[in-house]
Parts: C-alpha cells; structure tokens; sequence
C-alpha cells in the first residue's frame, strides 16, 4: 500500500519535473509536440472512433494469450472480461467489423477457458517458393518515384492502396491511422510545403495522402512514438501495393509533425487532435530513378551479442 503510494509519487514527480523543467528547455518543435499531446491527453472523448479503439485494445489483450498453450493459468481470467463482453453484447453504435471482432475473440476466449478447444497450430495459407521470390522481388524493386505522368489514377486503385495501409500491424490493435485523400492541386502545394518538402514534385502527382495520427490513445509519454511507427509501416504497405500497380509513390517526411499547423487543420476542417505525419505522393511514374540505391551489406548492420 505504501510502496503503491510512493510510486504513485514518484511518478506525479517526474511528471512535473518533465512538464515544468524539461519540457521549456526544449527546441520549439520537440515543445509544440509535448504541448500537443498534453492538451490532447487532458481533454475527455466521446466520440465512436475514440471508444472503438478502446474496445479494440482490450479485445486485444484477450486475443494476445489465446495461441498461448494453458492461457487460463498462465494469465489468470483476464481482468474485466465481464465488463468487456457485456460493453461488445450491448454496442449498437459501434462498426460491424470491431464488434464482430470481438465478440469472436470473446468466444474464443471463453470456449478455450473451459478447454473444449486445442490451439490452431499452423497457418491456414502456405506460400510457394515463387511467392517468396515475388515478395522480395516487390520489396526490392520499389523505388522512390518522384516524376509523374498526369495519368489519373483509377478509384479502385487508390482504395487498394488505401486499405493496404489499414492492414499494417498497429499498437494493441488500436488502429488510429486515417487518410486525408488530396487531388486538387492548390491542396498539394499547400501540404507539400506544410510537410516542409522544397521541390514540387509532389503537387505534380496526380494525388497526396496525408496520413494523419489519431493519437489520443497514445498520449502516455512513454507510448507517443507509436503513432510515428504505426504510419511508418502503414506507408510501406501502401508503397508496395502501388508498386505492384504499376504506380510509383514517393514517401515525404512531414517535418515539425505537432500540429502547430492550426491553418492545416482549419483548411481541411479536421478535428484537433489528428496528427499529420507523413505524406505520399501517387502516380504513374514519368521517370524512375537510374540507379537504384542500393543497400549495406547486411554484415554491416548486424550485431549478435558476445560475437
Ligand atoms: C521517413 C522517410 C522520410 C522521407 N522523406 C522524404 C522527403 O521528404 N522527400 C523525398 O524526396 N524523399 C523522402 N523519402 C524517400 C527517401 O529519400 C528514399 O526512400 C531513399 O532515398 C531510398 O530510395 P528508395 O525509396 O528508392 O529505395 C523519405 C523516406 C522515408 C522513409
């Protein structure tokens, strides 16, 4: 009890010290960011996005132990599982795909609680010696394009690519990316040089994603960075996708990501606490770079312990 309560001191102590020492002493982009995810983790939330992202996370925690073998004694009954099941049975406003989710990882979970069901033990699709091929065929002949044709860029296409991002592996499940889908060429520009990129290039693509963070579930100090990560492996799976579309995409690092940019926000009426972090450009490449950039030798950046 008082080793709780020392903690709990601690850990307000550190907290204030970050707030009121660390925090000022900062270049201005590293204190908008800390500003940012202050205010964002003060404010309270409502909204169906926000409690989805809950439920997903801890559906998540129950989906985790389920290929564990004797999950039960291993982990205990989940904490709050009644209170989970019963919040998944009651939800009428939330997505079929979450609520659908859940309450399959909830029976799972309560069939395999009970021992009536052996854990799944091999992948249900297995991929030939040409897929493995094709994967790092694709991996490796994607290129950063950064000269486009003004052919435009079929719906459906841009949903593959779209989606394949939503794909991506995300932090407990959460799932915080959204897009901001760009084709008019004014918006371009003005997000071009938000993201602090100096060539043109890619208000001359045919279309820009932003892709903005949701990341009000990530507001610990300690789990920010997820939102960065996440939209990292978001965009390469979009690259990818585009890439075997015959489109070439261009990844641009959106410099000073807290939204300081309150004209970005306003612009394209978004709700305050979307995080833009990346943008991509689109479209059928006019030019591919000459020379690949080639990689280190994997020897150069591997390190086993003790060698
Ligand atoms: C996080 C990140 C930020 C990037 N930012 C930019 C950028 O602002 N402008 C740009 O032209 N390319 C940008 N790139 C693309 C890189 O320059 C490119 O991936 C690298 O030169 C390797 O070339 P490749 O993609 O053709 O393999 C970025 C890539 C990453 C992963």
């Amino acid at each position: 009890m008082l080793e709780n309560k020392a903690k709990l001191l601690l850990k307000r102590l550190r907290y204030l010290i970050q707030r009121w020492v660390v925090a000022p002493l900062q270049p201005k982009s590293f204190r908008d960011e800390y500003q940012f995810f202050t205010q964002i983790k003060s404010m309270a939330y409502d909204d169906t996005a926000y409690k989805e992202a809950l439920l997903r996370s801890r559906s998540h925690q129950v989906d985790k132990v389920l290929t564990f073998e004797n999950f039960v004694a291993r982990n205990g009954m989940l904490p709050g599982i009644k209170e989970l099941l019963q919040e998944v049975l009651e939800s009428q406003d939330h997505d079929d795909a979450t609520v659908n989710w859940c309450r399959q990882v909830l029976a799972e979970y309560q069939e395999r609680a009970t021992g009536s069901r052996p854990v799944e033990t091999t992948f249900d699709l297995l991929y030939d010696a040409e897929s493995r091929r094709m994967l790092k065929s694709i991996i490796e002949n994607r290129r950063s394009i950064r000269s486009f044709t003004q052919q435009p860029i079929l719906k459906e296409d841009i949903n593959e690519i779209l989606a394949s991002g939503l794909w991506a592996p995300t932090g407990c499940n959460r799932q915080m990316i959204n897009y901001l889908v760009l084709d008019d060429k004014e918006d371009m520009k003005f997000c071009q040089k938000m993201a602090g990129e100096t060539y043109p290039f890619p208000s001359e693509a045919p279309i820009c994603v932003v892709i903005l963070v949701d990341p009000r579930v990530y507001a610990l100090p300690g789990h920010r960075h997820m939102a960065y990560l996440e939209t990292g492996a978001a965009v390469q799976n979009m690259l990818l996708t585009a890439r075997v579309l015959g489109i070439g995409g261009c990844w641009l690092f959106w410099q000073d990501a807290a939204p300081k940019h309150s004209e970005f926000l306003s612009r394209f009426k978004l709700q305050p606490w979307l995080l833009p972090v990346a943008l991509v450009c689109f479209g059928y490449p006019a030019a591919v770079p000459k020379f690949p950039p080639y990689r280190k030798a994997l020897s150069k950046c591997v390190y086993y312990p003790g060698k």
